[in-house]
Order: structure tokens, then sequence, then C-alpha cells
């Protein structure tokens, strides 16, 4: 179980969609200091935030981000891209891009911050996944979230002894700049914001944060033609 409150917490992707709710809700619940990344700070504004610099495929800017914030004890890996690349006509540099950002980008920088969590006592990681981490939307997005989900797995094992807890938060559709052309229902990011916090602070190993992610997660073990009516005809 880890406390939030009073404690150093770095969300990347902090200046917008899910990752400003998340610092908005970390506030509220009393974090010590909370470390805002964007790529252009300048871009965060919430008023009580720690601004930094941060691209998360670039292992010379996730060393500068490590060594300015020392004394972090909580990370929320929470930055993502969803070009939504074609597998069969897309360049394969877009096909790779949502793997460098969505699996790469967290490894860099949870390796730079494990040292940096350890000397300060121990703490936590989350990673965001997504409800497409167990369903192929049919993009390279999806597998660099079934990536992350098995990272995050195999991390958990390795961190726990060291003192670290992990945890995996997957969701469906949420209401941000990455869905505002998708005509669907949406989670609001308070609610999603608010399951991942829960989860840190009761030491949950996966968050789970709508129904449509449980029932996708329900018909996994059912086969592929539980979760994709195209194969049913
Ligand atoms: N929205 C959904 O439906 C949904 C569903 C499941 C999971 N997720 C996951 O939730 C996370 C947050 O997504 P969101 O919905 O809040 O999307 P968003 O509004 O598009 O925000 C994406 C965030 O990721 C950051 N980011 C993207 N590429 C980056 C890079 N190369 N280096 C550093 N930062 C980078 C952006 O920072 P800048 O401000 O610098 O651009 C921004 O803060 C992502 O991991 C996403 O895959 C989203």
């Amino acid at each position: 179980m880890t406390a939030i409150k009073g404690a150093t917490v770095l969300v990347t992707g902090g200046g917008r969609g899910i990752g400003r709710t998340l610092v908005e809700e970390l506030h509220r619940r009393g974090a010590g200091k909370v470390y805002a990344t964007a790529r252009d700070p300048r871009t965060v504004t919430h008023p009580g935030a720690v601004p930094l610099a941060l691209e998360v495929t670039d292992p010379a800017s996730v060393a500068a981000a490590a060594e300015q914030a020392q004394d972090v004890t909580i990370l929320i890996n929470n930055a993502g891209a969803s070009v939504r690349a074609s597998y069969l006509d897309s360049p394969m540099q877009e096909v790779r891009r949502d793997l460098e950002t969505n699996f790469y980008g967290p490894l860099l920088v949870t390796r730079a911050f494990v040292p940096v969590i350890e000397r300060n006592g121990g703490g936590h990681v989350l990673n965001v996944h997504s409800a497409l981490s167990w369903l192929a939307d049919g993009t390279p997005y999806s597998a660099s979230k079934a990536a992350l989900w098995s990272q995050t797995n195999s991390l958990r094992l390795e961190l726990r002894p060291r003192g670290i807890a992990v945890t995996g938060l997957h969701v469906a559709y949420v209401d941000t700049d990455m869905t505002s052309d998708i005509d669907a229902p949406k989670a609001d990011p308070r609610d999603v914001a608010v399951a991942a916090l829960d989860g840190i602070e009761a030491g949950a190993h996966e968050v789970l944060a709508d129904d449509t992610t449980r029932w996708i997660k329900s018909q996994l073990s059912a086969g592929p033609e539980a979760l994709y009516a195209q194969l049913k005809s």
C-alpha cells in the first residue's frame, strides 16, 4: 500500500488529458509535490504542479528529467500516443512509432526513476495500459499496449523485492484529445484518475476502470470468437 498524501509524484504527459486530471486528483489527495511533464513544459498550466520537459522516446531527455526530479517516490507512466497506422499499408516508421512511445518510452522512464525511488526508500510505479491491451483494434497501438501490459507484469516481479509496487491501469475510451474524432461512449477522465489513484493507495496489481474493460477481460479465456464478431460467420 502506498500513501499519496505527502508523496512526491511524477506524471508523464501531465499537461493534458488523463495526465492533467491525475495531477489535479493528486493535489486533492494531498501529494507533497507533483511533477507534470510535457514536451513543451510551458503547456503545463496547473498552478500547483512543477512543470518538467520530457520526450519519452529520447534517452537524453529522460535522463535530464530524472536528474531534476531526484525526490520522486511515485512514477505514473501516462504519456502515450495513438498513431493509428495500418499494419499492411503504413510506412514502417509509423508502425514503429506507437511502440517507441508506448512501450520503449515508459521503459526508459522507469529505468531512469527506479534508482531514484529506491534511494528515497521505495514507492510505486503505475503504467497506463488500455482495454486494447486485450483487444486488437487493427493497429500497432493495441500491440504497443499489449506489450506494455507484459512489460508491467515482468517489472512488478523484479521491483517487488526492491520495495517498489507496480500497478497496471486498463481503460477503454476516455474523453480526451486522443479520442476527439471517435464517436462512441467515453469515460470521464476524472473517474479514471480516481480509480487509478485508489489502485495505487490500495496496492492493486491491476485497475480495470470501466465496464467495457471488465467485459473484454472476462472474455479472454473464451477464445478469439468471443471478442471478434467478424470470426463468427
Ligand atoms: N483516451 C483514451 O481513450 C485512452 C484509453 C486507454 C488508454 N489511454 C492511454 O492514456 C494515456 C493518456 O492518454 P490521453 O487520453 O490523456 O491522451 P492525450 O490527451 O492525447 O494526451 C497524451 C499525453 O501523452 C503525452 N505524450 C505523447 N507522446 C509523448 C512523447 N513522445 N513524449 C512525452 N509525452 C508524450 C502528451 O504530452 P504533450 O502535451 O507533450 O503532447 C500528452 O500529455 C495514454 O497512454 C493513452 O494511450 C487513453
